[in-house]
């Protein structure tokens, strides 16, 4: 925090004013698991307080926020009195590697070794980014999870953690220990969070009230453990990994592990999860190894790490260099550099997708987070940009972890200069003008530009050319890719205008392939009206659709002058489809490439509009059940629709008839109850072939 335009303040009341800011993040961070500002800037204000205070030793204060491990214990939980403190590790950002180097000589300096002695051995860890945990197993049993909470109490968690599959309720062991406590990390990997704040952005979007998006896997992680309502921690997914351990009571005569290591894989083969990075290491030259190794594997890992720890291996070695303060000795975590960091918006802009969604994104001040310099950050939605409230002028918290897009994670309230305006979005495509609309339930405003709109090119493009649509044999994902880049291929159009030197003149285009992809796109001139229809990519029109239209119209005219009325009257269209092929076609532009599509050739023989003929099973509802003699249910279902008969899961009134077949059981008591007409497989057929 920079106040350096009012630098005429005391020390004290400097000290004073970062206890109080120290105080309210910690609550946010601890107790709301509702960040406002990255842990990066919580650090920067600690040590800023921590130089204070070492430099004013009349300042000190016992309830300075540098007198405390962690977080208070929140009132709804018990509270849990750890029988052995859990303690912090010694955590240095220096994020160079060589770190490792000033830690193994620091413990071979304390253990008076010299240069002529062997390497220390070491185990090589992860540092997780989550929530420490204390799991107690008596006599094999899981018997209560725990929060570190201060370190000497934490919270009792037990329902919440009983929900995570990964922690085993019972070691695999005849023969536990008394009491077995191990500690670790409970976390939530990135994918399970992306999925997570995906079904949270649709809860919003479908106007759930009371929902919210998570700030990052460990908030979420963190809210999910400390949540009163286990039904809702168990929908949360959370991970676990073991790293240590708490009071151990061996049973009556048995043998332990002599090392950290031995340890892990003892409790690794007990059922507990140990993160499979996790190494022996000799001397520092192999934790440097591990460092280096990690930061660049880090963005491949599916959970996010904000460091690596390293440990003294023998746990006699452990016990001769003990603590110092609440620290051990025998071990250090060397963090990577922060993946959120705070930076400004300079502006709002729309992004369009190949698929026509478009996308808020907030163009910052350059910033170096997750190991890169971050410009452009997603906002993700209308909703997600309005409910975080970002206005151009704001700090934001802006993270990238993994190859994760970078996000605008919140604003930083209390730093709002300018009075921007709320975030719109625009209705129209911000790329070529066309009508932007968002459908009822939908989070997302899409361009209905379609094939005109040219941030939509490559994938409107490769949507035509496909097999199921007028089909251009060879016009694939990386040819598409080349004629756009190269300029050659602005729309639909520009596809019938290609000539042979243009082509030619491409990457890895042989005389040979170019007149092969000529010929195709000529032969896709002569296609027919559903495959038309089906490639212009109107957003609802499938395959099943495109021919539905095509053989109720019979026409393309009369497709593109349907009213909504006339489209859903149309087997299959309901109104979301409907409004969509209306929106499309009520672009002009859209219109205008059709007819060009025409006037370059491409023809389709054209029919009468179907009159729709009655079939024998037209508006009648069969439900089938039981196993019929020959006829598979799919088969039966395809052959019952063919006749235009529709096939429902569940009997009701509504039901004309039911098939039985073999064991046919509660359906069959039911439809009799109602009275609904029965057929077998013999009566079936029957019907169908018009017999009956
Ligand atoms: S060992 C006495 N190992 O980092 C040593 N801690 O300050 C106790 N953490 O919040 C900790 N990964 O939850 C240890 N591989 C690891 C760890 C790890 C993450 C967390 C721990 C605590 C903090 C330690």
């Amino acid at each position: 925090m920079t106040d350096d335009l009012f630098d005429q303040v005391t020390p004290a009341e400097r000290v004073q004013a970062l206890r109080v800011q120290l105080h309210h993040h910690a609550h946010r961070y601890y107790v709301l698991d509702e960040p406002e500002i990255p842990d990066a800037e919580y650090d920067k204000l600690f040590q800023e307080l921590q130089a204070l205070e070492a430099a004013h030793p009349e300042l000190a204060s016992p309830d300075s926020p540098t007198r405390r491990v962690g977080g208070a214990v929140l009132a709804q939980f018990a509270s849990v009195r750890h029988a052995v403190p859990m303690l912090s590790i010694r955590t240095e950002t220096d994020t160079e590697a060589t770190g490792a180097q000033a830690f193994d000589t620091r413990l071979r300096r304390e253990l008076g070794l010299s240069p002529a002695d062997p390497d220390l051995n070491y185990v090589a860890e992860l540092k997780f980014d989550g929530l420490a945990l204390n799991l107690r197993y008596e006599r094999g049993s899981l018997v209560q999870a725990a929060t570190r909470g201060d370190g000497e109490q934490g919270e009792d968690v037990t329902q919440n953690i009983f929900t995570i599959r990964q922690i085993p309720l019972k070691l695999s062991t005849t023969a536990p220990p008394a009491v077995l406590e191990v500690r670790g990390e409970v976390y939530m990997r990135r994918d399970d969070f992306e999925a997570l704040n995906e079904r949270q952005r649709e809860k919003i979007a479908q106007g759930a009230k009371g929902e919210k998006t998570f700030v990052n896997p460990r908030n979420a992680a963190a809210g999910a453990v400390r949540q009163l309502d286990s039904a809702i921690a168990a929908q949360r997914p959370l991970s676990f990994f073991a790293y240590g351990l708490g009071e151990v009571v061996l049973a009556e005569g048995a043998s332990a592990p002599d090392s950290h290591h031995g340890w892990l894989m003892q409790l690794r083969d007990w059922g507990l999860p140990v993160a499979p990075q996790t190494q022996l290491a000799q001397g520092a030259a192999e934790l440097v190894a591990f460092h280096q190794a990690m930061g660049q594997g880090r963005d491949a890992l599916p959970f996010d790490i904000d460091g690596v720890v390293y440990k003294v291996n023998s746990l006699a070695l452990q016990q001769r260099l003990g603590f110092v303060s609440r620290e051990p000795r025998w071990a250090v975590a060397h963090k990577y550099p922060a993946q959120e960091q705070l930076t400004t918006v300079l502006a709002i802009d729309v992004q369009v997708g190949r698929t026509g969604k478009l996308t808020p994104v907030a163009k910052l001040a350059p910033v170096f987070v997750g190991g890169v310099t971050v410009t452009n950050a997603t906002l993700h939605n209308e909703d997600e940009a309005r409910r975080k409230d970002v206005r151009v002028g704001d700090t934001v918290v802006v993270r990238r972890a993994g190859d994760v897009i970078p996000e605008v994670v919140s604003v930083v309230a209390d730093k709002r200069l300018a009075d921007g305006a709320l975030f719109t979005m625009p209705r129209q495509c911000p790329v070529c003008g066309s009508a932007a609309v968002r459908e009822e339930g939908e989070a997302d405003y899409r361009c209905t530009g379609g094939i005109f709109c040219p941030a939509q090119r490559k994938e409107a493009i490769l949507h035509f050319a496909h097999r199921r649509a007028v089909e251009v044999e060879g016009l694939g994902d990386k040819m598409v890719e080349q004629l756009v880049d190269a300029n050659l291929v602005r729309n639909l159009t520009d596809l019938y205008r290609l000539g042979f030197s243009a082509l030619v003149n491409l990457d890895r285009m042989a005389d040979k392939s170019a007149s092969k992809l000529l010929d195709a796109i000529e032969r896709s001139k002569q296609t027919t009206l559903p495959r038309f229809i089906f490639g212009l990519g109107i957003r609802h029109v499938g395959e099943a659709t495109a021919k539905a239209l095509a053989r109720h119209f019979g026409q393309l005219d009369a497709v593109m002058a349907a009213s909504t009325e006339q489209l859903l009257e149309v087997a299959d269209v309901g109104p979301v489809v409907a409004q969509s092929i209306r929106t499309f076609f009520d672009q002009a532009h859209n219109r205008e490439v059709v007819e060009q599509l025409r006037a370059l050739g491409l023809s389709w023989p054209e029919g009468e509009p179907a009159a729709r003929p009655v079939l024998v099973l037209s508006g009648k509802t069969l439900v089938i059940t039981g196993t019929l003699p020959s006829l598979s249910r799919d088969e039966a279902k395809d052959r019952i629709e063919a006749a235009g008969g529709k096939v429902a899961g569940s009997v009701s009134k509504k039901t004309d008839y039911l098939v039985a077949g073999s064991e046919a059981g509660s359906k069959l008591a039911k439809a009799q109850e109602l009275g609904v007409a029965l057929l077998d497989e013999a009566q079936l057929l029957e019907l169908l072939n018009g017999s009956a």
